[in-house]
């Protein structure tokens, strides 16, 4: 899940010849195939619930189960949003498939509504059925994709506009940190829980800026801000922030944190680089720690981490993407794919999350890798990613869960993300074409967001700026939709921006001459007291 700007950093790759055209060809092609085997069995067995169970060819109106561990308050009468449907629309534009792509927005167009009585997670809510339908507007509207082929009147941003609506009332708290869950129809249960998580509460800007930019009405825009500067305003002297917190008295609830579940998507739309290299690395590996002490708490692997090369690509730390993403492959290949969690310190896979369920993570960060490097490598590792995929998950009825990676034995469910962002990332490996000549944001759940050069010119709150608060020159005037990308200093070199790779592959340090330059601010890095560069 992550956040793309094909800036600067990447024009010199981008120009030299690309390798293996006619196997790139042909592996385009079997993620065509994996696509079409997901989707066309949920349309078939599913749609329109939410998601497709590919082992009983059934249904599982799962949105109001996202992120929902004890099922509680479920809906006596949701029969689904067609989220998977909402969720395929981009890739069906990617993979240029313009009649699937009309006929899924012509029947949202007529079909579906939000008046529904469901409680959702507002961040699933959001990163899914929101940022799915404006994504799709956006390639809808755009004459030059010609995916419309008799008109397009706005429908799907009619769609998100009243969607976004209802979520609305979930940020009218004490401290502006939204609510977990909102009721579509009836808004915030009296006995809501106060608690949210850092992803939850921080991660919803992209979508509902551009809903605000789209429909002029500002409110989106600014209670996601306002959101957002109260949450950054809670980070400890550290920069570090928690994992969850309580939403009525601002305080965090869990100190421990890393680049994991809970907390991940904000790193994708926030920038705090700098902190996690400091306080979460050990040599190519993130731990987590306490965010007021830097003081390690879980030596541990999660799978979400593994978006994390991905993001480094994008501050132009191209050698320690590369090296982060070698490591976490190690991992893939010993088990086929990626358990859930993998304790680190005993070098095992936790007791009991030791599920696959079709992460893009890893196949994201190689897209990535390859688009900055052009490395043909990066595409037998996206090949790998796709044959585990398909040796161990795929069955007649669509693509399964792996549950437990040490058996890999199947559960009855094929997530959304696997078609808005495995299949996606993996098809761009091997095809970028839908990315020519225009800049994209991917979303946290791999939607595409065409960058609008005019948004960047409208004045916005200082908030963003601030946020790049490592610089120590002045304010950097950036907002969430540009990157500021240093000058280039070595001609030639793969390696984006100013970035000048440590010395030392662990990145310790025993004088600052280790250190090389800071990629984001073209700064001279520091060696600490404790040996680390910073
Ligand atoms: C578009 O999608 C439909 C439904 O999966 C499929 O039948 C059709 O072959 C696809 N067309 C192309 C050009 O891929
Ligand atoms: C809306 O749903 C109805 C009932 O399933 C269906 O007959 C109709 O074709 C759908 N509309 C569109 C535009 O697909
Ligand atoms: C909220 O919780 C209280 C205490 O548990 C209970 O008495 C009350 O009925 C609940 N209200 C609603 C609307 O569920
Ligand atoms: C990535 O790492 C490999 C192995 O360490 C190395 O051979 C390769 O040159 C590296 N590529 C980049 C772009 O750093
Ligand atoms: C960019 O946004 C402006 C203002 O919202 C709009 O008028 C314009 O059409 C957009 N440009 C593109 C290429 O979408």
């Amino acid at each position: 899940m992550m956040l793309l700007l094909l800036g600067l950093a990447l024009v010199e790759a981008l120009s030299a010849p690309i390798p293996r055209f006619e196997e790139r060809a042909a592996l385009k092609e079997d993620v065509r195939n994996m696509f079409h085997h997901a989707y066309d069995n949920y349309m078939k067995y599913a749609f329109p619930h939410d998601e497709l169970k590919p082992l009983s060819l059934s249904y599982t109106d799962s949105l109001e189960e996202l992120g929902n561990l004890k099922l509680e308050r479920l809906s006596e009468t949701y029969s689904g949003s067609a989220l998977t449907l909402v969720e395929s629309l981009s890739s069906l534009a990617v993979m240029k498939n313009s009649s699937e792509f009309e006929k899924g927005v012509l029947w949202l167009a007529e079909n579906l509504s939000f008046d529904v009585d469901v409680r959702v997670n507002v961040f699933e809510c959001n990163i899914r059925l929101l940022g799915g339908l404006i994504s799709a507007h956006f390639l809808a509207k755009d004459s030059r994709k010609q995916l419309m082929s008799n008109g397009y009147n706005d429908q799907l941003l009619m769609l998100a506009e009243d969607l976004g609506l209802r979520l609305l009332p979930a940020f009218d708290t004490p401290t502006g940190i939204p609510y977990a869950w909102i009721n579509l129809k009836t808004g915030v249960h009296p006995n809501e829980t106060t608690e949210t998580s850092t992803s939850g509460c921080g991660s919803l800007v992209l979508e509902m800026g551009a809903l605000s930019r789209l429909t002029g009405n500002p409110q989106f825009e600014n209670l996601a801000l306002r959101a957002l500067r109260k949450l950054w305003s809670m980070r400890s002297e550290l920069n570090l922030l928690g994992t969850n917190l309580d939403i009525n008295t601002g305080r965090w609830t869990e100190y421990s944190s890393g680049i994991g579940a809970g907390i991940d998507s904000f790193y994708e739309y926030l920038d705090a680089y700098r902190a996690v290299q400091q306080h979460y690395r050990y040599g190519s590996w993130y731990h987590d720690a306490d965010m007021r002490t830097g003081k390690a708490t879980y030596w541990q692997f999660t799978s979400l981490q593994a978006f994390w090369p991905g993001l480094q690509v994008l501050i132009g730390d191209i050698a320690a993407a590369n090296a982060t993403h070698r490591e976490f492959l190690r991992l893939w290949e010993m088990f086929g794919i990626f358990p859930e969690r993998y304790l680190l310190d005993a070098g095992k896979v936790h007791p009991t999350e030791r599920y696959y369920p079709l992460r893009p993570e890893l196949a994201e960060s190689t897209f990535f890798l390859y688009q900055a490097t052009k490395d043909p490598w990066y595409l037998d590792v996206g090949k790998k990613i796709m044959n585990s995929i398909n040796v161990f998950s795929r069955v007649p009825g669509g693509f399964a869960s792996v549950r437990d990676v040490m058996t890999m034995k199947l559960e009855d469910h094929q997530h959304s993300f696997f078609l808005s962002e495995t299949c996606k990332y993996l098809y761009l490996l091997f095809d970028d074409s839908f990315l020519d000549g225009e800049n994209h944001v991917f979303s946290t759940e791999g939607h595409l967001f065409p960058v609008n050069q005019s948004w960047q010119q409208q004045p916005r709150p200082k908030i963003l700026s601030r946020l790049r608060l490592f610089s120590r020159q002045k304010p950097i005037d950036t907002s969430a939709l540009t990157s500021k990308t240093c000058p280039r200093l070595s001609r030639g070199s793969v390696e984006s921006a100013c970035h000048i790779p440590d010395t030392r592959a662990d990145h310790r340090c025993v004088s600052r001459s280790d250190c090389g330059v800071d990629a984001t601010t073209c700064a001279k890095r520091s060696c600490s007291f404790a040996g680390y560069c910073s």
